[in-house]
């Protein structure tokens, strides 16, 4: 399975997956999909937002047991992030059938569309209509940076943008999801263990800076005659940090647009996205606050007008402490495994799905700690003993 999927969406430039929704790449990855589930004899489904779906017994009987996670990528992403997630789910229930494990209740393997909001700008946009948490109105004004609007890209793909929306019905089928997902920072390798659990996922957003001053002649114009959007976009970079920096928390500009982008002129308007995450709510209202104040003091001092937008927000999540408690006494039996219980500042949309439905996390080391880059990697060995666990745990909640 691995294998097959190494090649697709992958840049030949930089070694990452450029896998982003309704793409071609996308579809391939859809296509495999598909492919996995029908290959095992399972029911394939694509829900009214695009979420691929494939189930062994019949998920009406309800209490289902779901595993999954996305197959799409960040800009030159590593293979790992979502796609260990699908993989394991299969390769846990090609192990499952291999001990020859009775099932009591409906076991379901899911991708959900669009995680990474990678074209769009909005992460884990099939979760959240999935689970009302974005609306469809909302849905439809999405935008990616050629103007192509979301309900455009969905048709062009096959789908029906205009079938999007809120799908209780299919939550409520769901008694327990679990989500296994390659670690995003060290703390498994720090602690020496393979597989971890986890308890939560810190509050996170984004916010759109836009820094507009006057395009003018870069050799021309006098320096004090200037408003360079980009010295303010610049110091409020520097401020970001230093207001992580104080709380403990983390900010990062990683995506900038500038108009009109030309080397021999002052930009009319830097537009830079801030992404920002602290452990609690009151810490990252103090972070955000910080940077916004900075940013505007920068904005005047330099004659230029800045509009601050927030574009999409996730409040913190706590996992069921019930299912969380149950996934460590059913891993707990392995001798051999310690498995820590440990937060996250990566999103998911487990993360999401948390809010209707029990949820639950498995993270599988990851030595470097490194993710959202070509580097992301997670040894075979720590991979093999995810999907042991993630059985292990599919065999605990839904065999007998
Ligand atoms: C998704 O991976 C996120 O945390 O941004
Ligand atoms: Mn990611
Ligand atoms: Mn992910």
């Amino acid at each position: 399975m691995w294998a097959e999927l190494l090649p697709v969406g992958r840049s030949s430039a930089s070694g990452g997956y450029r896998r982003y929704a309704w793409t071609g790449a996308d579809a391939d990855c859809r296509a495999w999909f598909r492919q996995q589930a029908e290959a095992r004899g399972l029911a394939y489904e694509v829900d009214r937002n695009g979420n691929q779906w494939a189930w062994l017994g019949d998920p009406a009987e309800g209490d289902a047991v779901v595993t999954g996670s996305h197959l799409d990528s960040v800009p030159d992403g590593g293979a790992f992030d979502g796609p260990l997630g699908v993989v394991s789910a299969f390769a846990a229930l090609d192990e499952l059938r291999g001990r020859g494990a009775r099932l009591t209740r409906p076991l379901g393997i899911v991708n959900f569309g669009d995680e990474e909001g990678a074209r769009f700008g909005l992460a884990c946009v099939g979760s959240r209509l999935t689970a009302g948490a974005l609306t469809v109105e909302q849905a439809h004004r999405l935008t990616d940076g050629d103007g192509i609007t979301l309900p455009q890209a969905m048709e062009a793909a096959g789908y029906d943008p205009d079938a999007i929306g809120p799908d209780p019905e299919r939550l409520g089928r769901i008694g327990a999801f679990v989500e296994l997902h390659v670690e995003q920072g060290r703390a498994l390798d720090l602690s020496g263990d393979r597989i971890g659990i986890a308890s939560a996922i810190w509050p996170h957003g984004r916010w759109r800076f836009d820094f507009r001053g006057e395009a003018n002649h870069a050799g021309t114009t006098r320096l004090a005659d200037r408003r360079d959007p980009m010295l303010s976009y610049a110091e409020t970079v520097l401020a970001a940090r230093r207001e992580a920096e104080l709380a403990g928390a983390v900010a990062t500009f990683g995506k900038i647009g500038v108009e009109p982008n030309g080397v021999n002129a002052i930009p009319s308007l830097v537009r830079g996205w801030l992404d920002s995450r602290a452990a609690d709510q009151a810490t990252l209202d103090t972070v955000v606050t910080g940077i916004e104040k900075a940013a505007r003091e920068y904005a005047a001092a330099h004659g230029v007008d800045l509009g601050v937008e927030r574009e999409s927000f996730t409040p913190v999540v706590e996992f069921d402490h019930a299912l969380r408690d149950e996934l460590a006494r059913i891993l707990g039996t392995d001798t051999e495994l310690r498995v820590p219980v440990l937060g996250t500042g990566a999103g998911h949309d487990a993360g999401i799905l948390s809010g209707r439905v029990p949820t639950a996390m498995l993270f599988v080391r990851n030595h470097t700690g490194v993710s959202h880059s070509p580097a992301e990697y997670a040894a075979e060995d720590d991979c093999v003993a995810g999907v042991s666990a993630l059985a292990d745990v599919l065999e605990g909640l839904a065999c007998t």
